[in-house]
């Protein structure tokens, strides 16, 4: 049986959000990173927004200086994110679309629509020797632009599939949903992209993303935030881990039956 390491990504932005909602330094973003390498995680994920709502410059600098893990640095395509990449070097730059009245990162990044617009930035971050991805809608066109514009790994946005799971679990529109991330990810493997994935996950949807065994990584932050509340960052992201491992294992043992 021939599996993939599924790696876990935990987005620490909204420790930053709690942090910020009475200014001061508690809870400290760069403590729960530590805490989720201490607890299983693969990476780190922290989103630099234009507006500063949760994680800072500061943030940044000290993750850069005082974690292990590689960190997935997610930025605007704007010249002011690209030189705070360029000199913090992250492990990687996952560029991704924002807009200022947004709550959270409403669909992937048009590549499609912006090769011309992301060409310069993605060039610029590969030759500062970031590796470059782009969190996008699971659309055949979306991927196909990723690979023109020489990204080595995609991000596919779970978010739709995530919601409709929530109106309803056993609806059409669920199904559809995970089948279109079946599909981007399978079309990934063909263009030889790297196929990771996030948005929205929780404990009862990160199984049916993680059976998909090509793709190599999620990312997840709101919802171990929010669970910690209750059990601990500790434990929350222990509890992520083990139903990812858990649906990883299963799927490859149905595939080998
Ligand atoms: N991946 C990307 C590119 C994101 O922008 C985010 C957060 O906005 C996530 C993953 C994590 O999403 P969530 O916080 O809903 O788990």
């Amino acid at each position: 049986m021939n599996m993939q390491h599924l790696r876990l990504g935990v987005n620490i932005d909204h420790v930053a959000t709690i942090r910020n909602a009475r200014g001061g330094g508690h809870p400290d973003p760069v403590r729960a990173a530590r805490m989720a390498a201490a607890a299983g995680a693969d990476g780190i994920t922290a989103h630099l927004r234009e507006d500063r709502r949760h994680i800072s410059d500061t943030d940044i600098d000290r993750l850069v200086k005082s974690i292990d893990l590689p960190l997935n640095l997610e930025m605007a395509a704007t010249d002011e994110m690209l030189a705070i990449a360029v000199r913090h070097k992250p492990h990687a730059a996952c560029i991704v679309p924002e807009k200022r009245q947004e709550v959270t990162t409403e669909g992937g990044l048009d590549a499609a629509g912006g090769i011309d617009l992301l060409r310069p930035y993605c060039s610029a971050l590969a030759d500062a020797g970031m590796r470059v991805s782009l969190f996008i809608d699971p659309e055949v066109r979306q991927l196909d632009a990723a690979k023109a514009l020489g990204a080595p790994v995609v991000e596919l946005h779970t978010g739709a599939f995530c919601e409709a799971f929530i109106e309803d679990r056993d609806g059409a529109p669920v199904k559809a949903e995970l089948e279109r991330i079946k599909a981007a990810a399978a079309h990934a493997a063909d263009l030889g992209l790297e196929c990771h994935a996030g948005h929205g996950l929780t404990f009862d949807t990160v199984g049916y993303v993680a059976a998909i065994d090509s793709i190599a990584e999620l990312n997840i932050g709101h919802f171990l935030v929010g669970e910690a509340i209750f059990c601990g960052l500790d434990s929350a992201i222990k509890r992520m881990r083990a139903l990812m491992d858990q649906a990883r294992a299963e799927g490859a043992g149905a595939r080998s039956a």
